[in-house]
């Protein structure tokens, strides 16, 4: 008898990079899930398998025992021991743990796919060991498992992979859901080259360090993106949307984020009909985006596809971090 609880991937739709800074950023939680599935061991130890990585290792007395995959699975599935501590401190209460986690969310591409971990992680521990959270704690801990996979997050990873829906997020204000009463139609395009978004986020900072007469106002451009996406999006305003999607790209471009993988599918989808197209996440590869009206959205997938990406035609959730069974 185990529990499972999962947690949603997510699109950044506006402000990510500029989010680190203080700036707002609008992100949508999307009908991908990673999946957690606990269950009590006998002994002392935290057993993790990842069968989506194909790595598994368990952690006693501080110390990593691999089991399957090579030495990168201890880095990787330490943040699903930091979840686990934090919980049995919080609790007071050590137990042994079988942890599973099976994802339907792309890794290492810009969705979330590590938050989204850490947040399903995070109440499936909480549920087993009887401890009642609430979102705002899970947010909390799967923010400081977070730290140790990108090193200086916003937060708006695990904001929405806790929360779910359509939020504004900022780091001073934390996170307001957005009316969204429309369909926000899109569809993601994976560029399927993987990146460290650590070292997306440090390259940043370090340009910023360099140029920061140069960069502080595309940050600040990049809030006047979201305020008035926020408008269009009350409005249910897909071309204007799309619009700023675009000038977002630029911006993102602008700052060193971009690649030739990702200007590929972006150039060929806003090609096929696209509204507005840019980079999702961290960028340098991993995810784009593309909004267009809902009859175009398919034949943009298939441009994706002709042009060596990945699409998927993303809805999305309300869902949050939630308790399978
Ligand atoms: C990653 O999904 C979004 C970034 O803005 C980093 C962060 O906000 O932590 C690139």
């Amino acid at each position: 008898m185990g529990v499972v609880a999962s947690a949603p991937a997510k699109v950044i739709l506006f402000g990510e990079h500029f989010v680190v800074y203080g700036e707002p950023a609008i992100v949508l939680a999307i009908d991908k899930r990673a999946y957690a599935k606990v269950e009590l061991r006998n002994d002392k130890r935290v057993h993790v398998r990842s069968t989506n990585l194909g790595i598994s290792g368990y952690f006693e007395d501080n110390l990593f025992r691999l089991e399957t995959g090579n030495e990168q699975a201890k880095y990787k599935l330490e943040p699903i021991k930091k979840v686990v501590d934090k919980i049995s401190e919080i609790s007071g209460k050590t137990a042994g743990l079988d942890v599973e986690i099976r994802s339907t969310v792309p890794v290492a591409a810009g969705l979330g796919s590590s938050a989204a971990v850490a947040a399903a992680t995070a109440m499936a521990v909480a549920k087993i060991l009887g401890v009642e959270l609430s979102k705002e704690e899970i947010f909390r801990i799967t923010y400081e498992a977070e730290r140790i996979v990108h090193g200086t997050p916003s937060g708006v990873d695990p904001a929405i992979a806790t929360f779910g829906g359509t939020i504004l997020f900022q780091m001073d204000t934390g996170v307001k859901p957005l009316e969204a009463k429309m369909d926000i139609p899109l569809v993601i395009g994976d560029t399927r080259v993987s990146r460290s978004t650590r070292n997306l986020v440090a390259q940043v900072r370090e340009k910023r360090k360099r140029f920061p007469s140069i960069v502080d106002p595309i940050l600040r451009s990049g809030r006047q993106i979201v305020l008035r996406a926020i408008e269009a999006i009350r409005q249910g305003d897909i071309r204007t949307l799309g619009e700023l999607a675009n000038i977002n790209h630029a911006l993102l471009c602008a700052i060193g984020v971009s690649s030739e993988s990702l200007e590929w599918l972006i150039t060929n989808a806003r090609k096929a009909g696209a509204l507005g197209a840019k980079l999702t996440g961290a960028g340098g590869g991993g995810c784009m985006i593309a909004l267009a009206e809902p009859d175009r959205l398919e034949a943009i997938a298939e441009a994706i596809q002709r042009a060596g990406g990945t699409p998927y035609v993303a809805r999305k959730t309300d869902h949050g971090v939630r308790i399978e069974s």
